[in-house]
Formats: structure tokens, C-alpha cells, sequence
């Protein structure tokens, strides 16, 4: 089916009413990387882009997304959002519930999301997503949104410094159809949430699929390194947290790890 929609060059759903346009790639740098480029060069167009490969696959924090052939999916969603940027952020928050549940429809493995928004199987990561956001040249709003999921599905093993933190959710084998099952799924879903970004019912799925809350974590804030526990998730995604130190903060950027032994 989704060999289908690649002959014909779009997605069957539509996004805004419009057709989603769909590139796909054997081998590719970015399919983040794609989409700003298609977007440099056709300034109101939205489309779908997948790879079966990345050469530069990109992560969060400038870190690099480990993308080898055939093995993961790697797509990119460029769309043109119509709400304020404050929504546009809870846009990564509400891929990663979709994506969990994705993946719990089609594996029959329970995800669970650690926050801010990777998903996690079998206390591995077999997801990640990296939101890029297409700002205009005055300040205020933006202009367009490049949503990249990366998905480990069929890998069986991973570089050195993956190893206890990247999982699969095949782990070497895994039913063929899973890949194109979750993208269509994933799309569908980012398609019709995006239909209505003001409906903030999925952050209730985000709170029970939470692996962080009420734990003790280690924060990271680009500068301190502190440790703290885990309380709440706020409607914006913001963590709320007191440090033990005593001190009540919300979180709305930054790395946490899970502390299992105290
Ligand atoms: C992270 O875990 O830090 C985010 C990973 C995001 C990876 C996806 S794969 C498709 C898209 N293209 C990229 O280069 N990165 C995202």
C-alpha cells in the first residue's frame, strides 16, 4: 500500500485539504534536511519525505541520528502551521503519543514516552523526533514546521555508544509489513491531529505513557547538572519537578535520565 502511494507521489490523506505530496528515498542526507530544502524552493508547499537511509541522520542537541539502511523508518512532515508557535511546540509532544500508540497497534509492544518525547520499548529508545521550526524574517510566528521521526524497527544491533540505550522493536527479525503499517499509521495520525491542534486530549495519553513521572531523575539544563523528582506534566509539556534541594521548577527544555538506585 505504501508502495502505492510512492508510484503515485502522495499520501492518501489530505492535509489542510490539500494533497500531501510524498518523496521517497532509497539514500538520502536528512529527510529534515530534504524537506528544507523542498520548502527554500516552493515557499507554501507541505509533503512527506522517507528514506530507507540517512547518511547524515540528525538528532537532538546536535547529535546524529543512527540511520543504517532498510532498518528504521526516517520520514519528515513539512507542513505550513495555522496556530501560534506555542502550539507548534506541543506538536512534538502529541508525535510522540501518536507514535507510541502506532506502535503499540501495530507491534503489540507497550511504548512508553520519557520525557520530552522519545518513546521508549522494553526500556530501550526505538524513537526519537526532532521539530524544526521555519521562522520568518520578522520575529513572531513561524513559517513552517519540519517534524522528523526516526523509528528503530527491524535493527538487531547498534555503534558501541548505543549499545543499553538504543533498542528495535524487531531486535533482528519483526513482521516485513511493520515498517509501511507505521507510517501510514503515524501519518494518519499527524494528519488528523493537526486537523485540530487545539484539542489537548492527547496530553492525558502523554501523562499515562510517561516513563518519568514520580521518579527520580538527574536534570540537565544545558548548564546544571541537578537531581530531582519527577511530579507533573504540564497542558504546555513543561515538567514540573522538585529538585532536591527543595525547589519547585518547570522544566521546558533540557535532558533528563531516570535514577533506577538511589
Ligand atoms: C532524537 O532522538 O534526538 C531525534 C531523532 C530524529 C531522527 C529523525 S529521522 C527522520 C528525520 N531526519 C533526520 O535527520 N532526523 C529526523
Amino acid at each position: 500500500m505504501l508502495a502505492d502511494m510512492i508510484e503515485k507521489g502522495y499520501f492518501t490523506c489530505k492535509l489542510y485539504n490539500r494533497e500531501l505530496p510524498l518523496f521517497y528515498y532509497l539514500e538520502t542526507d536528512s529527510t529534515n534536511e530534504e524537506a528544507k530544502r523542498y520548502h527554500a524552493e516552493h515557499k507554501n508547499a507541505q509533503a512527506l519525505f522517507i528514506a530507507d537511509a540517512q547518511t547524515k541522520g540528525k538528532g537532538r542537541r546536535g547529535r546524529q541520528f543512527y540511520s543504517p539502511a532498510k532498518d528504521g523508518i526516517y520520514m519528515s512532515l513539512l507542513f505550513i502551521p495555522k496556530e501560534e508557535l506555542s502550539d507548534v511546540i506541543a506538536v512534538t509532544t502529541a508525535a510522540s503519543v501518536i507514535a507510541a500508540q502506532a506502535i503499540e497497534e501495530v507491534t503489540g509492544q507497550m511504548a512508553a514516552i520519557k520525557w520530552v518525547n522519545d518513546v521508549y520499548v522494553r526500556e530501550r529508545k526505538v524513537c526519537g523526533i526532532l521539530a524544526e521550526a521555519i521562522l520568518p524574517d520578522e520575529p513572531g510566528g513561524c513559517t513552517a514546521v519540519i517534524l522528523g521521526i526516526g523509528i528503530n524497527v527491524y535493527n538487531r544491533d547498534f555503534p558501541e555508544e548505543l549499545e543499553g540505550i538504543a533498542g528495535s522493536l524487531g531486535e533482528g527479525s519483526g513482521n516485513p509489513e511493520w515498517k509501511d503499517r507505521l507510517i501510514i499509521r503515524i501519518t494518519e495520525g499527524l494528519v488528523d491531529y493537526l486537523s485540530n491542534v487545539a484539542n489537548r486530549s492527547f496530553m492525558e495519553e502523554y501523562r499515562k505513557r510517561s516513563m518519568v513521572l514520580d521518579k527520580n531523575i538527574t536534570c540537565y539544563d544545558g548548564r546544571d547538572i541537578y537531581p530531582a523528582h519527577a511530579i507533573d506534566i504540564e497542558e504546555d509539556g513543561g515538567l514540573v519537578i522538585i529538585t532536591d534541594a527543595g525547589e519547585r521548577r518547570t522544566l521546558h527544555s533540557g535532558e533528563i535520565t531516570i535514577r533506577l538506585k538511589e
